[in-house]
């Protein structure tokens, strides 16, 4: 050890009280003396390793479908140029107007923290020149999306969403599979849902609609809530979802959107329900839905969980629809109809969560390594590789000295084996393998101790053991 400078011990080093560079140049410094911990920003949150197998399966649920229906994977910038939004989602949505968030950059370019990711798509599709590639072209995507929302219960100003898109086909059928998907993601997962779908037209066929709407609530304006009074003046679509009893009681009255669009998309719609019924896909007529995102054209649909009756805000697991205005608003060169959704892996992980029986890490060991002594940790850091390259996952508490603190680990872990390697066993090159159910120990040759621990595992399971699966965001 080396030797401590007399009069070192146990004191602090003197505080400086001489301005750093930084604090000169009025930066903010972190205090030394604080002891508090910083906090996290309010609506955001750590997703701590006990909530990672939840959303290691929904990863892994929505992996699994995109591979099956043939999506490929695209990842997309955080930030954007504030632009990218601005033109797509709408100039008087919530998204825009309140909930994004937006800065200068350095070089002070206007930009944008993404609310959602299908604008993005567009974007990406347009840069490079997927319009030239065999269509439809089919993305998914899964990351962090940012809104300046109001924070409460699964609502959250980071938060997380995975996509599935289609571009370039106008096809009914294509929203049907969409919807398809969406419900076997949810069906894989075991969450009861239900599916809201309903057609807004076309952007034309939609103003005499608005028109209409328009002239049933004036007359109620006294009624209507300050944030309601101003969506009938701004964007009175916004109107039929919200969550406000009274309004809600006068659309019971209000003209419906389906009586009013276009026979196009009157005919697509009936078509995409029909497809829906073939494949014995349940949904729920809502002619209320309409979503808060100006993009959208004909059909849309939320998922909300099954004891959702609409009333409850911040519930819809996922939502989505058609888009087939959005890539020529962006600058593409002729209209391309595309339509897609995204799920809300907060919402998702938090019913698996709340659920008696949570998801379970996979791949937990089923081996504990305990060692005694210098040598047998020398040894034993060989032995774990070995292991590890046989994909036979070991816990191990190399931290830690007295077998029984290293036994106690291995109990809480729950293991079937534990490998005990001593300075003894180090010279014979032995290993001693304990039962921890039966308590039953045996001393074997450490040159086949992985083929024997691979044996006994696949005796206790009946079936080979797992391998280690990467699982990456
Ligand atoms: P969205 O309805 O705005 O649609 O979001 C989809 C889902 O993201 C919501 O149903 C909800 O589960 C989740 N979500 C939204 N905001 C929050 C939040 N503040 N905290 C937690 N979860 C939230 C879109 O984003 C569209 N881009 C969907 C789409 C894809 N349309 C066509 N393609």
């Amino acid at each position: 050890m080396p030797e401590q400078k007399k009069g070192t011990k146990g004191t602090k080093k003197k505080e400086s009280t001489a301005k750093s560079p930084e604090a000169k140049a009025g930066k903010e410094v972190p205090s030394k003396k604080t002891k508090a911990p910083p906090e996290l920003l309010r609506g955001f949150r750590d997703i701590l390793p006990k909530e990672q197998a939840a959303w290691d399966l929904i990863r892994d649920t929505a992996r699994g479908l995109a591979e099956a229906y043939s999506f490929d994977r695209i990842d997309l910038p955080l930030l954007e140029r504030s632009e990218v939004f601005n033109r797509t989602i709408g100039a008087q949505t919530d998204i825009v107007e309140k909930e994004m968030y937006n800065f200068q950059d350095p070089s002070g370019r206007s930009v944008s923290l993404r609310p959602e990711a299908t604008a993005s798509i567009a974007r990406a599709y347009l840069n490079h020149g997927m319009l030239e590639l065999p269509q439809p072209v089919k993305l998914w995507y899964v990351g962090p999306m940012f809104r300046h929302d109001r924070p409460q219960a699964g609502r959250y100003r980071q938060f997380h969403q995975f996509g599935f898109e289609v571009l370039g086909a106008d096809e009914p059928i294509v929203d049907a599979q969409l919807i398809l998907i969406l419900n076997e993601f949810f069906k894989e997962l075991g969450i009861d849902v239900n599916i809201q779908i309903n057609s807004i037209g076309t952007p034309e066929s939609r103003q005499s609609y608005l028109t209409e709407l328009v002239a049933y609530f004036r007359p109620h304006r006294s009624k209507l809530g300050e944030d309601d009074k101003k969506r009938l003046q701004k964007s009175p679509l916004r109107l039929l979802d919200s969550k406000d009893p009274a309004v809600q009681e006068l659309l019971q009255g209000a003209p419906q959107i389906v009586d009013w669009i276009d026979d196009d998309s009157k005919q697509h719609f009936m078509r995409v329900l029909e497809f829906l019924d073939e494949v014995e896909v349940p949904y729920v007529l809502n002619p209320y839905l309409v979503r808060g995102l100006d993009y959208y054209t004909r059909t849309v649909f939320e998922v909300w969980p099954a004891d959702d009756d609409g009333t409850k805000a911040q519930n819809a697991f996922g939502g989505g629809g058609r888009y087939d205005k959005l890539i020529e608003t962006l600058g593409g060169e002729r209209e391309t109809a595309a339509c897609g959704f995204a799920v809300g892996m907060e919402r998702v992980a938090r019913t698996l969560l709340e659920r008696e029986h949570p998801p379970e890490p996979k791949n937990q060991p089923d081996v504990f390594f305990a060692q005694l002594g210098d040598a047998a940790r020398r040894v034993g850091l060989g032995l774990f590789e070995e292991f590890r390259k046989a994909g036979i996952p070991v816990a191990e508490a190399f931290g830690k000295n007295a077998l029984k603190a290293q036994l106690e680990v291995a109990n809480k872990l729950n293991v079937k084996l534990t490998l005990i390697l001593g300075q003894k066993e180090v010279l014979d090159e032995t290993v001693i393998v304990r039962d921890m159910d039966s308590g039953a120990q045996e001393i074997v040759d450490m040159k086949k101790i992985v083929s024997i621990v691979e044996k006994k595992l696949q005796k206790s399971e009946g079936v080979e053991p797992v391998r280690q699966q990467a699982v990456e965001d």
